[in-house]
């Protein structure tokens, strides 16, 4: 099971198809959703707090002031890039459409702002009442997914709309909204993150600012697609990379081999770590005596874009700039000699990007136009990589 997708609140409304609920939890939890479940205080009726602690693994409450000290409909809200509400019951609609707050799942939904779905699940008669068809209209033109019940059986022998769908369906119309899409199954795909060091003696080293954010970011989004997916970390935190498969290397010539060792066997490589452009000429054993560290001669290191694209067969090969000016000029110059098909050049005068969360700047390939990156986060920056790449696969 993939553990880095998307933190999300699964809602759990008063209504018999509670008990589906509990298998939609799973399935959303091997699409790798991170998930507190938040059910109405009614629906314990149906299915127990002890029920959805056990399955999801996290403490379960229906009110706002269980674990007052944390605040939780606040930091759960903060927390929540999706909400899922299933079923959603008359009553419940009722109550979201008029904005209430009455217990835990309600609050959240007003505190937040993040998209949210609701499957509704009812008889047929209360779901094609005036009432509900106007709330439910609410909430659409406030931007909520509502998700038509399907017509069949229900609890009793009655036939009509109003039933639970099916959680394959469930699960695929959730991921279209959250855009957990798995056209990458299948795809082996090699992402180098980080920054190389060069060491000068045992406690000194030449290397760069790169944090690794990126390139994890990348191998999130690519895993969250459905590939099989490689990192070859440089100098990056253990706790990033958690979940992720990875060789932790430290200098260049670590980062070649392992490249190489790989890179036959991929459909893609994104080279997004920032490689130490020289090392000196000798790493000494001892501490260098300060009185001795006027110079360091260096010798360039290999450039290993270059270098792994002579090998090329079918790869396709993304690599970055980092660029203080003409940036797409350098940007086309680097894409045609080191063997690219993608290169993404960002502006890091300044010192802009590095660390931080958002990023900007263009996208190259060999016969597309260019695609100008507006601030996004590196989140979505690897998503719009990925399409690229798989754009060039054809
Ligand atoms: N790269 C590499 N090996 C190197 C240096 C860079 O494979 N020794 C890769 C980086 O991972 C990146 C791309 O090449 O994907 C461009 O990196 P950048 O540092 O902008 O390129 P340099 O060739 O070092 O450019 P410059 O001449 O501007 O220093």
């Amino acid at each position: 099971m993939s553990q880095i997708g998307p933190e999300i609140v699964l809602g759990v409304g008063g209504g018999i198809a509670a008990y589906k609920s509990c298998e939609l939890l799973r399935r959303l939890q091997d699409r790798g959703y991170q998930i507190t479940v938040v059910p109405t205080p009614s629906s314990l009726n149906f299915v127990g707090k002890a029920t959805w602690e056990a399955l999801s693994g996290r403490p379960v409450n229906t009110q706002v002031w269980e674990d007052v000290h944390l605040v939780p409909h606040i930091s759960v809200a903060e927390k929540a890039k999706f909400f899922i509400i299933a079923p959603a019951t008359a009553d419940l609609i009722a109550r979201l459409a008029a904005g209430r707050a009455d217990d835990l799942l309600t609050n959240l939904v007003l505190a937040s702002d993040v998209p949210k779905m609701l499957i509704p699940a009812m008889h047929p008669s209360m779901w094609l009442d005036a009432a509900t068809v106007a709330n439910v209209q609410v909430l659409r033109t406030r931007g909520f997914e509502v998700m038509e019940p399907v017509v069949g059986r229900l609890t009793g022998s009655d036939i009509g709309p109003g039933r639970f769908p099916e959680t394959a369906s469930i699960v695929y119309e959730f991921d279209q909204l959250t855009g957990n899409i798995s056209d990458l199954t299948g795809k082996r795909i090699l992402i180098t993150a980080g920054g190389t060091r060069e060491n000068i003696d045992p406690v000194r080293f030449i290397g760069n600012r790169s944090s690794g954010k990126q390139g994890v970011a990348i191998a999130k989004a690519a895993i969250r697609r459905g590939a099989d997916v490689h990192l070859i970390a440089a100098n990056v935190d253990e706790n990033q990379v958690m979940g992720i498969e990875t060789t932790h290397v430290v200098t260049t010539q670590e980062m070649h081999e392992a490249l190489l060792e790989r890179f036959p066997e991929i459909d893609i490589l994104i080279m997004s770590a920032a490689v130490a452009d020289a090392k000196p000429k000798w790493t000494s054993i001892d501490k260098i005596k300060k009185a001795m560290l006027g110079s360091i001669e260096l010798v360039p290191n290999m450039d290993l874009l270059a270098d792994i694209s002579k090998g090329k067969t079918n790869q396709i090969i993304v690599g970055f700039a980092a660029e203080t000016k003409d940036h797409l000029i350098e940007a086309r110059r680097k894409l045609e000699s080191k063997g690219m098909d993608v290169i993404y050049v960002n502006d890091v005068s300044g010192g802009a990007i590095f660390g931080k969360d958002q990023t900007m700047g263009t996208i190259l390939t060999r016969n597309d136009a260019d695609i100008a990156v507006k601030e996004t986060s590196k989140d979505a920056l690897g998503n719009l990589l990925l399409d690229q790449a798989i754009r060039q696969i054809g």
